[in-house]
Parts: C-alpha cells; structure tokens; sequence
C-alpha cells in the first residue's frame, strides 16, 4: 500500500483490534530510509542507513505510537491525556489531543526542555506545567495521576505506544526487504525511557526477523549500561535525560535476545555526530538521536563492525527542535555590503 495511506491502516492487520477506527491522523509514518554513503565512507560501513524520523508530523518517533494511544483514548471515552516528557512525548501527546479534541497536560523538568517542544505543546494548547526535579520524577508523578483516574497516561507506560512504535521496524524491513534481502544486520537507536528500543526489537520479532539491536545511552544518563539508577542525570542530549527507564527490562530483554549491546557515548561523540550527519548527509537531528550514530561509529573505529554489515541508524527526531544546541556557531557575524564581490570574498566562491 503507498506510503501516503495513515500508518494505522496501512499495518492494520497487525495493529487493531476487530472492528476497531482510528479518526485520528496526521499523516505519521513513512519516513525516510536513506542509504547514507558519504557518512558511512567516514564511518568504514559500506551499507550504513539513516531512518530519519524527524519527518513526523511533530518531528520525532513518538507520532507513531501516540496516535494508537489517543485514538484509544478517544475510542474509551476520555475527556483528557496526559504525560510527562523530556519534550518529544509532550509535542506528540498535543498535538494529537488537539487533533482529537481532547485535552492534554503535560508535565515536564524545568529548564531541561528544547525551545522548539516547548513551542509545540504551547502552540497546540497543552496544559503544561514544570516541575521542580528530573523526567525521573514528572512521570511518577504522571503514573499517580493516571491511578487516579483523572485523565489517560500516553508515557510508553500505556502499551498503544509501544504497539505502534514497533511500525518503525516493519517499515525498515519493508524498505530493505529488495535492497537487502532480509533483515539489517543490526539496528542502532538512542536509548532513554528505554521504550523505543523495546518496541523496536518487538516489531522486527513479530516479523520473523532479528538484528542486532545497538542501544547508546548518553554517558551521564546510563542506568542500563551502569546496571544503576542515575539520580542525577545529566547530557546536552535532554531527550534521553533518564536515570530509571521505565522499559528498562525490555530494553536488556531486546539487548539479550538479538545478541546486541547497550552502551554509552558521550556529549561530546554526540555532538560530533549530529555535526557529521547534517555536514555528509544534509539530515538535521536533535542531539539524542545523534547517539545511534555515535555508537556505531565507536563500534566501527573499535573493529567491531564489520564494514560489510547492513546497520540502520534510527533518527529520532528533528533538529530544529533544539536550535541552542545546533552545530556550527553564527558568531558576530558584522554585516557587509550587499554587494557580488563583497560576498564572493567573504563566502570563497
Ligand atoms: N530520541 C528522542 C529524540 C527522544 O525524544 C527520546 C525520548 C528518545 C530518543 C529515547 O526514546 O525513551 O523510548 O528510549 N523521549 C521521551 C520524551 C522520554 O519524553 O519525549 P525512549
């Protein structure tokens, strides 16, 4: 079926239930797999793709399981969703709740949450308050709430989140089903509240396929890889500010059963690779979504990845989200004059 056929339709046979709508849709899904050539030259791997979900309608991964979890939302009869976020849930949570006609509170840490989520949730008019401490504790908060009955929880504690993100593993191996003959060799993602990682592998398995699943967390937000929770979190990667995953058991379940890995990368390999994605492939991600990137690199530097092998990188989300931590620095660029020579010698053409 094209790609232009809502996401919840097109893998209905796996996703709904009998006799189940879905009114609710922004044209989520079919996102882009590009076959990254000149980043994966830099890399050593030959066949390096970059699945970049930023081309959601909110600009990241989450519209794929936030429209399940609002249209059953709708369907039970709420009135309200709510959610805690480091920025993304929250962008995805409103604007469908809008789109809905529902209402939305989102809860979020103060001070840690891009400029551009916050302008979403604003825009889409969510009830949005900040709370003083971390993710951590804005999402306990949330699962009380949600106890309470006052209003659906859409945190990937809901299981329609996860149920629909596991669409981003049916559409990968839907693209490479020609291009590769199969399964990827291994699949790289960020890892933060651990439930994209754990949708992820459970999609590839409902399909008969198993890569590899490569988990990065940011060094100063590793529970997993510390086998600790972080109190104190800490990466210019907000989005995957987490030291106590809620999915952290179907995050090792999905390192354990692929034979994969979870480890860390640090602010500055973050960096680094958001910087190389948009300079060798025109792809601008936020910082987190960057870290599948700098893992493979490090595993590929370190001669653990063979050049031969298949490894998609999931990007999980847009880079003008978080326009204070772009790459490149404007400066105080002093104006000139407006003229051909002026700027043939200030830009070298
Ligand atoms: N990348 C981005 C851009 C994210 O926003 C998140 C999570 C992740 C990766 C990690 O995914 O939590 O499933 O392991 N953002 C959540 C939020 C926590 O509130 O937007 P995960």
């Amino acid at each position: 079926m094209p790609a232009a056929t809502p996401l919840l339709e097109r893998y209905r046979d796996r996703l709904a239930r009998p006799g189940e709508k879905f009114p609710v849709s922004l044209g989520e899904g079919g996102t882009p797999l590009v076959h990254a050539q000149r980043l994966g030259e830099a890399i050593g791997l030959d066949r390096l793709y970059l699945k970049f979900e930023g081309t959601n309608p909110t600009g990241s991964f989450k519209d794929r399981g936030m429209v399940l979890a609002v249209n059953r939302a709708l369907g039970s009869g709420a009135r309200m969703v709510i959610c805690a976020s480091t920025g993304n849930t929250s962008a995805s949570a409103a604007a469908y709740a809008a789109a809905a006609g529902l209402a939305c509170g989102v809860v979020l840490p103060a001070g840690k949450v891009a400029r551009g989520k916050l302008a979403q949730a604003l825009a889409a008019g969510a009830r949005l308050v900040m709370v003083d401490g971390n993710f951590d504790a804005a999402l306990d908060a949330v699962r009380a709430l949600g106890e309470s009955g006052d209003a659906v929880v859409v945190n990937s504690i809901n299981p329609d989140r996860l149920e629909g993100q596991q669409t981003v593993a049916w559409e990968i191996a839907d693209a490479l089903d020609g291009a590769l003959n199969g399964a990827p060799d291994a699949v790289a993602l960020p890892v933060g509240n651990a439930g994209n990682i754990t949708a992820a592998w459970r999609g590839f398995v409902a399909i008969g396929q198993r890569p590899r699943m490569l988990g990065f967390q940011a060094a100063g937000a590793a529970p997993i890889v510390n086998g600790a929770l972080v109190p104190e979190p800490e990466t210019v990667a907000t989005a995957i500010r987490i030291g106590n995953p809620a999915s952290w058991e179907g995050a090792t379940a999905a390192r354990d059963e692929s034979g994969g890995l979870i480890e860390s990368v640090t602010d500055d390999q973050i960096l680094a690779a958001q910087g190389d994605v948009a300079r060798l492939e025109g792809i601008f991600c936020e910082p987190a979504s960057a870290a599948g990137v700098a893992g493979v690199r490090m595993l590929a530097e370190a001669g653990r990845l063979d050049r031969s092998s298949s490894v998609v990188c999931i990007l999980t989300g847009h880079g003008l989200k978080d326009p204070d931590t772009a790459p490149g620095e404007l400066g105080d660029l002093a104006p000139i004059p407006a003229t051909a020579d002026a700027i043939r010698d200030a830009i070298g053409a």
